[in-house]
């Protein structure tokens, strides 16, 4: 793996050996006191921030400092970001510096493709971070490791994203990789909050969450977001100037207790956060047994961990 980007048109037979991966160096590290593996020793890797992130931008920096690597962290304010200096020019600086990987989180949506195209024959990588409403493909991948953990596989399962697709990278490339691995998803979201397109997707629709609660395996609800509803911070408030409101969506759309318990048994709650409390998902929900939250993060190191061992350990030593 040269770059990881995307998870629309990753191969599924790559995903899934990432995942192994994954598995199997969240075992070698179980119970151990020192979580320190030699495996990198000797590469760099930058994380390069233009957006806020806390999952992400730690939990990299930890699977880098597992993995002995050498993690250097960039954020947009402390940089010559802030002098105006360009994405282009800030990866080159950094790719000449010594940086074997640059994990880029930036509003744009194809911040991170360009990025690799810039960094054409440099020899360092790229991992998109979330680009915009685009992508956000090592969420997926750590999605995907949760739902493996809890339902035993995900080939044949019925998995349900709820809320905010429309402006939503983490839907985006759930939904491909997802499908890529065998799942049936469904969108349950209003109309207003999906994309154009959509019916171009691996997905069937609905607006009616509580049709679909009984018939799904995992739920994975989403963060309305405020800070990418353009126009939306009206006189009204944050949510004014997009139907429905933020009222209206919570009562529609906000997984509560009653709607835990439309859910089978076995089924499992998914949000990738940060989350809004009282809003996508009752407080009691996301503490509830079935919600894996703290499991999807304790997972998000182990597939980054992964994904930077197929990216710089080499082919050979990623079988
Ligand atoms: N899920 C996610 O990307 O969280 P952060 O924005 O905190 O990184």
């Amino acid at each position: 793996m040269k770059h990881l980007l995307a998870t629309e048109n990753l191969d599924p037979d790559l995903a899934t050996a990432v995942l192994d991966t994954a598995d199997g160096l969240k075992r070698t590290l179980l119970g151990r006191e020192v979580r320190k593996l030699p495996t990198l020793r000797g590469r760099t890797v930058v994380t390069m921030f233009y957006e806020n992130s806390t999952r992400t931008r730690v939990s990299f920096e930890i699977a880098g400092k597992w993995m002995s690597a050498d993690v250097v962290n960039v954020s947009a304010g402390g940089s010559s970001v802030g002098k105006g200096e360009s994405l282009r020019d800030t990866a080159l600086t950094l790719s000449a510096a010594g940086a074997d990987c640059v994990i880029v989180r930036h509003p744009a949506s194809g911040a991170a493709q360009r990025l690799a195209g810039w960094l054409e024959g440099t020899g360092t990588s790229v991992v998109n971070a979330g680009d915009g409403m685009h992508e956000h493909p090592t969420q997926a991948l750590l999605d995907a490791a949760t739902l493996r953990d809890r339902l035993g596989g995900i080939k044949d399962r019925r998995i349900g994203i709820v809320g905010d697709v429309l402006h939503s990278r983490v839907a985006r490339s759930n939904i491909h990789l997802l499908s890529a691995l065998g799942a049936e998803v469904v969108l349950i979201a209003p109309p207003t909050l999906l994309p154009a397109g959509v019916g171009a997707l691996p997905v069937t629709v609905s607006h009616d969450l509580d049709a679909e609660l009984p018939a799904l395996d995992a739920v994975m609800m989403l963060r309305v977001q405020a800070e990418r509803l353009a126009g939306a911070a009206g006189p009204g408030g944050k949510f004014a100037g997009f139907f429905p409101s933020a009222r209206e969506y919570s009562i529609a759309y906000g997984l509560n207790e009653a709607r835990l318990r439309l859910l089978p048994e076995h089924a499992v709650v998914l949000h990738p956060g940060p989350m809004l409390r009282g809003m996508e998902i009752a407080s009691a929900v996301a503490d509830a047994p079935s919600a894996a939250i703290t499991d999807q993060v304790r997972n998000g190191v182990h597939v980054r961990m992964a994904v930077l061992y197929h990216l710089l350990a080499g082919e050979e030593d990623a079988k």
